[in-house]
């Protein structure tokens, strides 16, 4: 969230004497991280910028209080926690003093206008409130059931299923899964499948400049100098004009999905469409620019974060063969229920999920701004405007929180027996695992993400064995941009199992 763009850097190095100047009067050290007036710890970010987030959450877990103060250049300050107290302050207790903020707001507005993932106050209330009844028993179980099944049967395992019969073929699994959860969010929102996970892997126009979108408004929150990027939308000039390219295709694209619904929903007497926007509309709201606001939101949280926490997965199931082994006896005992059932009874997958998203948080870490001063439990000192952030991954790695042996994948965790013998889920706390938020702005689709990935484990794993396509001892990248993802795609070979035992 706060790394800082090129120009920057060296705008500030055509200043060397100036710099040296205030080198040699003084500088301040906490906890290795070293700070000079004018720079900050320039120097430290500039090593550090290809693994931001992993420097950061060293710097933040090093830090007694777990609480780290980081300046940046030109007095800007930035403030990251990974102390569970703090983190429930911030989410729940003093919640209305951090609300996203008028600069995350004014970044993302281009892409994401009113929407619920880009807006606080009373407008976020009033939309949360909606949208979560699309979050019901029955709206999970049609999910699972239709969108999910079908999109896996008709789709998914069949692209395995041809890679399968040649050990030479090599698939981006990353992609796969991407272009997966990007064809159901689109169907739970709009009721529209834009076809993007085909054998032909086709370029779908609106998947694109979804993508372009994402991409450029990422850069915006990035940069570290708003005013470039403001200069070169009011010029319409560079990455700016390719935004409001993209972001044009992107609306046009859902108001002509919204139209075709209205029309739809005219001519039929009740409700039969199930999808978000159908339930938007049914419902009396019929302001275009507001409900292409919500949809936006609701495609941007539910695509990449499934699939990002998909694709660690299957890479920590190859690293933990036994871990596999303990999954595959749960799905064999599950063949005979429902497929809601099914997922939803799946307790060491379910285990096995937590622990893989706690290493690999598909949301690395999330920012909020104060909107008044204030002083945080362990008594940092917040001004009014200072980004705060809760530190997601910094979190799953902590020592205090997760015992010495954190850095392993250990289900088990997350479990207990009872007194049958069997597995029950052991939850934690959501402060100590924020990874789908806490507090009032909990993420909406935590569980429809869970039933997703349990479905897709059961029906990969059933048939397929998910081996990876990398030299010997070489470790994927974990890089975060709005979601995590793997540096470079997740290469892997798929091998069919037989008819498991
Ligand atoms: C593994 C999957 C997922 C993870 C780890 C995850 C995580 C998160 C996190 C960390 C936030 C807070 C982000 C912020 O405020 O900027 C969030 C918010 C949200 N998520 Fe998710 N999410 C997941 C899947 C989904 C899915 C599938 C949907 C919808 C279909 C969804 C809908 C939302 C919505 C609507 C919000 C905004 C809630 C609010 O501000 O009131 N998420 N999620």
């Amino acid at each position: 969230m706060f790394d800082l763009q090129l120009s920057t850097y060296i705008l500030l190095l055509l200043f060397p004497s100036t710099l040296l100047f205030f080198f040699y009067f003084k500088s301040t050290e906490a906890y290795g991280l070293k700070s000079y007036p004018l720079i900050g710890c320039l120097f430290t970010v500039l090593e550090n910028r290809h693994r931001f987030v992993q420097w950061t959450a060293d710097v933040v877990n090093n830090t007694p209080t777990k609480t780290a103060i980081i300046h940046l250049p030109l007095g800007r300050v930035r403030v990251a926690t990974a102390n569970p107290t703090v983190v429930k302050h911030i989410l729940k207790t003093n919640f209305h003093n951090y609300p996203k903020g008028p600069h995350a707001k004014d970044t993302l507005f281009d892409l994401l206008g009113d929407g619920i993932i880009n807006i606080d106050g009373d407008g976020w209330k009033f939309q949360r409130q909606v949208s979560i009844h699309e979050f019901n028993t029955k709206s999970l179980r049609n999910f699972v059931e239709h969108v999910v099944d079908t999109e896996l049967n008709d789709h998914l395992l069949p692209i395995l299923a041809t890679s399968s019969t040649t050990k030479a073929t090599v698939l981006d699994f990353q992609d796969i899964l991407q272009r997966f959860a990007f064809d159901n969010i689109c169907k739970i929102a709009f009721g529209y499948d834009p076809a993007c996970l085909m054998p032909s892997m086709p370029n779908a126009i609106f998947a694109t400049a979804f993508d372009d979108a994402v991409m450029i408004s990422t850069k915006r929150i990035r940069g570290n100098l708003p005013l470039i990027w403001k200069i070169k939308r009011l010029f319409n000039i560079g990455s700016e004009k390719q935004l409001r390219d993209a972001v044009f295709v992107v609306r046009e694209f859902a108001k002509k999905v919204i139209k075709e619904k209205v029309a739809e929903l005219e001519k039929k007497s009740s409700l039969v469409s199930v999808d978000l926007l159908s339930r938007f509309l049914s419902s009396g709201y019929s302001d275009e620019r507001f409900i292409c606001d919500i949809i936006i939101s609701f495609i941007l949280a539910g695509r990449d974060t499934t699939s990002a926490a998909l694709t660690w997965f299957f890479w920590l199931l190859h690293k933990n063969p036994r871990v596999e082994t303990e999954i595959m006896k749960e799905i064999v005992t599950k063949q005979e229920s429902s497929v809601y059932d099914e997922v939803k009874d799946m307790v060491y997958t379910h285990a096995s999920l937590c622990e893989s998203m706690r290493l690999y948080p598909p949301v690395a870490m999330d920012v909020k701004e104060a909107a008044n001063d204030d002083i945080l439990p362990d008594n940092t000192f917040v001004k009014k405007g200072y980004p705060v952030s809760y530190h997601i991954y910094a979190m799953g790695r902590s020592e205090e929180l997760w015992g010495e042996d954190w850095a392993e994948f250990r289900p088990e965790r997350w479990l207990e027996r009872d007194g049958l013998g069997r597995w029950v889920f052991k939850a934690r706390d959501g402060y100590e695992y924020p990874v789908f938020q806490a507090g009032p702005r909990i993420c909406l689709g935590k569980e429809m993400a869970f039933l997703q990935m349990k479905r897709v484990v059961a029906g990969v794993l059933r048939r397929f064995k998910v081996v990876p396509a990398l030299d010997d001892g070489v470790e994927p990248v974990y890089v975060a941009y709005f979601t995590a993802v793997m540096d470079g795609g997740f290469p892997v070979r798929i091998e069919e199992r037989g008819w498991i035992e």
